[in-house]
């Protein structure tokens, strides 16, 4: 039996807010020890939706500053909604953490994998609920899902009608 939830369907159900895990305990342990307030250079090397982003801008000085990256177009069009002169994103991988002088960072935040949208998202194809194809794209541009579709990945989906 196919029980996968239809496209739009799942349109429907993924615009909840997305958690940022350890919030309070990740930020606490980037800031510990730089006093209550903390000017400098501060990294968060995985923006995601900016949950973390948020709450160290919201910690540091009216000196400090936060560089963001993330890989993820998605991620950069959040990151746009942050009004906050001290913040900047790079679309780009963390790697180019390395093109930064050498101790011009006070602390790097790195939140690794993905994030929920990611996996909600039925066009990126990594949904195990959505019916949204096996594309499986975190940071680039995924194809639309009709497109996939006249490609003949969903014949591979033997419980759901597929034929092998
Ligand atoms: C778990 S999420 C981060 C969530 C984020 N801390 C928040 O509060 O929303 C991980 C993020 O890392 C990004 N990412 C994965 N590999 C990356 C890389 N090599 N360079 C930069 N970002 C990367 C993903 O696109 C995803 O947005």
């Amino acid at each position: 039996m196919c029980s996968r939830t239809s496209l739009s369907e799942a349109r429907l159900t993924t615009t909840a807010a997305h958690t940022t895990v350890l919030l309070d305990e990740a930020v606490d342990a980037l800031l510990a020890g730089a006093g209550d307030a903390p000017a400098g250079q501060w990294v968060d090397a995985t923006f995601g939706r900016g949950g973390h982003s948020r709450r160290i801008l919201s910690r540091l000085s009216p000196q400090g500053r936060l560089l963001a990256f993330d890989k993820d177009p998605e991620a950069i069009q959040e990151a746009a909604r942050i009004q906050d002169a001290r913040f900047s994103i790079r679309h780009e991988g963390f790697r180019h953490l390395a093109d930064l002088p050498v101790g011009s960072a006070a602390g790097v935040l790195m939140d690794l994998g993905v994030s929920s949208p990611q996996i909600d998202t039925p066009e990126r194809g990594f949904s195990f609920r959505f019916d949204g194809g096996p594309a499986g794209h975190a940071h680039g541009h995924y194809p639309r899902p009709e497109r996939r579709a006249v490609a003949g990945n969903r014949a591979r989906q033997p419980d759901c009608g597929g034929d092998t």
